[in-house]
């Protein structure tokens, strides 16, 4: 069926951004919004993102024009009588979302397919309370709309064949991406997104790490565009927090049971970016202030000699190297009175039986490359339970000289980029095992979903299934969180030594 008209229901965040999206692509939007203050909140949103086009010079005013001629503010219901599609954006809450759909069930006409963006939310029950239930599947575009290539089209048991069909063409014809699910909480990308948030959040509350070392470990140490907490106030603390109660609720595993601190941060009115203020404070779209320094960040004076301590592997060697042509004396005698001493540090292994072994825990420190050193690399600074302030400044004075980025981690499993990378792979392992959804269906959604340059098995397969299988046991054994349980699948193909990409190619053929 050719799609020429649709409405967008509810003109917040993602409402705004998805009638972009249609009205670039040609297509007429009824953008129905029945509270005004939020209607002309919405309209500024779309004004604001074709202005910002234009003054990149990626879209020519005559155009931004004709792009906004094509989107109708509406605040009743009946004005979308003439649609082919409707795509509801209203706040994730069912009796509202229900409400919306016994409305358009009313007013449209019956081939009209009805739409739903909700994040989380059954799109089975929704559909259940029409009287057209076929006609009913999830649309759901990511934040920002007019930019993320995917979209999950969700059918249902109830759903039409053609229905889902109709819809996929269509987010192709938006430049879209469409990747077919079925209805489950949090489809592919949110299922896999939310909980590794959260344990962001979590790993915040507990002191863990900086709210900027968590970022910076997501940014530079595995290469997303956004660190976790910078995302969640993006996406918005109060749907992030809806979300997960969802999963929580179908899933029941601790990974989705919400971190306590989103729920006061919600409480508080503290959202996001749209409220200023979420994770980290904003003016201007920008953060403003920062973290607290941490103790033992800042001050310190780089040693003139480092004692190394490490297993003789390529780590420590390229790390001597480093050393070496900054001109620093390096000793692998522990007897040495040297100022530092350094355990280059591995996978699923603590720092601290290193560091006593060598007589001067106090003035040991450990470090961890997680993409291995090179020119800019990032540095893991893992501080034991016997670690000085004096001896955290000396490190980060030594990382400065070096020239490297360091985020600080406590001696724990995974240190701060594993801690938070491990548990998302697995769960990504853990939804392909189930089979909900196939591991190049994840991949895709999470790059074009998310942004991610990788998707979660190519990571694994860069990174090695062995040693992604080391570091969750690891963190396992450590914490006894069935969240952190490695896959069968993973632990298979570790065993094996066989990537996915390689396993997908063989099952191929
Ligand atoms: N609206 C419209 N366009 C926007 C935009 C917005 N809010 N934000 C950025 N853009 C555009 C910019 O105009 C720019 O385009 P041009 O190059 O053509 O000018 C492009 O996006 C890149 O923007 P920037 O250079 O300003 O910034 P960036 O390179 O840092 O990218 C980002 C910004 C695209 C948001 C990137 O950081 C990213 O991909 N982040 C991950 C976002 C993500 O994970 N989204 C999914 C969240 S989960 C979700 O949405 C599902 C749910 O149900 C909760």
């Amino acid at each position: 069926m050719e799609i020429r008209e649709v409405a967008v229901v509810g003109l917040g965040t993602m409402g705004a951004g998805i009638a972009e999206v249609f009205a670039r692509a040609g297509i007429g939007v009824v953008a129905l919004e029945a509270d005004p203050e939020a209607l002309r909140h919405g309209l500024g949103i779309l004004d604001a993102s074709l202005s910002r086009a234009v003054s990149r010079g990626r879209l020519a005013a005559s155009e931004q024009a004709d792009i906004r001629a094509r989107v109708r503010p509406a605040a009743a219901f009946s004005e979308a009588a003439a649609v082919d599609l409707a795509v509801e954006a209203v706040p994730e809450r069912m009796e509202i979302k229900r409400q919306v759909f016994a409305e358009l069930d009313r007013v449209c006409g019956p081939d009209a397919i009805l739409a739903t963006n909700t994040s989380s939310l059954s799109v089975t029950s929704v559909a259940a309370c029409t009287r057209h239930p076929g006609r009913v599947v999830g649309m759901h575009f990511f934040n920002p709309a007019p930019v993320m290539r995917l979209v999950e089209v969700v059918s249902t048991v109830l759903s039409d064949e053609s229905v889902p069909a109709a819809v996929a063409e269509l987010a192709r014809r938006l430049g879209k991406v469409p990747v077919s699910v079925g209805d489950r909480a949090g489809f592919v990308a949110n299922a896999l997104l939310l909980p590794y948030l959260n344990h962001a959040v979590q790993l915040f509350e507990a002191g863990y790490a900086s709210a900027a070392d968590i970022d910076k470990a997501a940014t530079e140490g595995i290469g997303l565009p956004m660190g976790p907490l910078g995302l969640l106030d993006l996406i918005g603390l109060d749907t992030s927090l809806s979300i997960l109660e969802v999963l929580h609720a179908e899933f029941g595993q601790p990974r989705y049971c919400p971190a306590p601190l989103l729920r006061r941060l919600v409480a508080a009115g503290w959202t996001g970016r749209k409220a200023s203020r979420g994770i980290y404070t904003y003016a201007d779209g920008r953060v403003v202030g920062g973290d607290a320094d941490v103790a033992g960040a800042t001050g310190g004076v780089v040693p003139d000699t480092v004692t190394l301590i490490g297993r003789g592997d390529e780590q420590e060697a390229d790390f001597a190297s480093a050393l070496a042509s900054a001109g620093l004396s390096v000793t692998r005698n522990p007897a040495h009175p040297s100022d530092l001493v350094v355990v280059v540090a591995a996978e699923g292994q603590p720092v601290l039986p290193a560091a006593l072994a060598a007589g001067r825990a106090r003035q040991a420190v450990g470090v961890h490359f997680p993409g291995g050193v090179r020119d800019g690399c990032l540095a893991e600074l893992i501080r034991t339970s016997l670690t000085t302030d004096v001896t955290m400044a000396a490190a980060h004075a030594l990382a400065g000289k070096l020239g490297v980025s360091v985020v600080q981690a406590p001696d724990r499993p995974g240190f701060l980029v594993g801690a938070l990378l491990y548990p998302h792979l697995a769960d990504a392992v853990l939804m392909a095992q189930q089979g909900y959804a196939s591991a190049p269906d994840i991949d895709t959604a999470m790059t074009l979903g998310c942004g991610y340059p990788r998707g979660p098995f190519q990571l694994i397969d860069a990174i090695g299934a062995a040693e992604v299988l080391t570091g969750l046991r690891a963190m396992y054994i450590a914490y006894g969180n069935p969240g952190f349980a490695p896959p069968p699948l993973l632990a298979e193909h570790a065993a094996a030594g066989i990537d996915f990409a390689a396993a997908g190619r063989a099952a191929a053929s």
